[in-house]
């Protein structure tokens, strides 16, 4: 049983939250997003500024909320990698001196380890082993969890990440950042069969498709195409049907690698994070898709499938209760696997 105060900031999100085991005692997001959303997507200057501004707010708030004392606290954590390397610095030496201060240990934690902890904060009774898709903006992951800090990467994306392709065909329509939450929104009037779009399969040199691999550079291409089609023959778009049939086939190409990811490992939970994980059209595919192959999927509630603290401090409560800190040296890293 562990006590943590956590600090994620690998992005666009000024985070901090304490988690007792996996139960969360406050956890608080400062959101970023209206700053990025003038320039079209996240600025990692305006990022790090940012962060300096609203970390020690919000680690006040974060304690606030929970009515703990620093007594009380077990262990400091801040996300280490992956992510904009000055975003990441603000929140790791936050930690690091609050660590110093309050003579608590520190814990360094990977953001992807974090997103897998993040259904532990739902299901108290989850245990590994299991999958986990990760459909994040930066990865789209399926991870073999053996145990806390044992993870097998099965299957990756070879270009764009799942949230990358969102934001990207967002912004071909014109719709703003980050593009995920408006193309789901849209799509929910649009009909998902009116475009045909390529799944983005992964040719095996031998013949045949990788199982588990995937990419979304071509559906990215056969979208911009469509697009321009439409507009050289002077067709309105039909931007509900283009999302529709747009976010149908990342559901469909996600679902297939996970479900037969699951089925070959004989893994009988996945279990999806990540800012994607939110999106209604997966969530729709891969439950209907388990249910028919009787495999068990779990969704963290939406507030913990985009970034929060909460799933480090999750993530870090764990490592700490079997003993497992991280020295003070510790640097930040801009891509690290897990
Ligand atoms: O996990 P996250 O907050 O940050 C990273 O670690 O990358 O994920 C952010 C990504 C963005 O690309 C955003 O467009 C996408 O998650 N996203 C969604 C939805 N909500 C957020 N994508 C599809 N449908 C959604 N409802
Ligand atoms: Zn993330």
């Amino acid at each position: 049983m562990a006590t943590v105060l956590a600090i994620e900031t690998s992005c666009d999100e000024t985070a901090v939250a304490i988690v007792n085991n996996r139960q969360v005692c406050s956890s608080i997001i400062a959101s970023q997003i209206p700053i990025h959303q003038q320039y079209g997507g996240v600025v990692p200057e305006v990022a790090s500024r940012q962060h300096l501004e609203t970390i020690n707010w919000a680690i006040a708030q974060a304690l606030e909320q929970s009515q703990l004392s620093w007594e009380q606290i077990d262990g400091i954590a801040a996300t280490c990698a992956p992510g904009l390397v000055g975003a990441l610095l603000v929140g790791l030496t936050a930690a690091k001196t609050l660590a110093i201060i309050q003579k608590k240990p520190f814990l360094g934690i990977h953001h992807l380890e974090g997103h897998i902890y993040a259904t532990y904060l739902s299901e108290p009774t989850l245990n590994p082993p299991f999958l986990s898709l990760l459909v994040s903006g930066g990865h789209t992951s399926l991870i073999y969890v053996k145990d806390c800090g044992k993870y097998e990467t099965l299957g990756e994306t070879r270009d764009d990440a799942a949230g990358e392709a969102f934001d990207k065909i967002a912004r071909l329509l014109k719709l703003g950042y980050p593009g995920g939450p408006v193309i789901d929104q849209l799509a929910q009037t649009g009909n998902p069969q009116a475009f045909a779009l390529p799944e983005g399969k992964v040719s095996l040199p031998g013949g045949g498709y990788h199982r588990y691999d995937g990419s979304f550079s071509g559906l990215k291409t056969a979208v911009l195409r469509l697009v321009q089609q439409l507009e050289k023959n002077n067709t309105p778009i039909p931007i509900p049907d283009v999302a529709a049939s747009f976010q149908e086939t990342v559901a469909r190409s996600l679902t297939k690698r996970a479900i037969a990811c699951a089925l070959d490992y004989g893994l009988s939970t996945i279990a999806v994070g990540g800012g994607v994980a939110a999106n209604s059209g997966l969530r729709k595919n891969l439950q209907a898709a388990a249910a028919e192959h009787n495999l068990r999927v779990l969704f963290p509630p939406l507030k913990f499938c985009t970034d929060n603290a909460a799933m480090i401090a999750c993530a870090a409560a764990e490592h700490l209760s079997r003993g497992h800190t991280s020295p003070l040296t510790l640097g930040v890293e801009s891509r690290l696997s897990l």
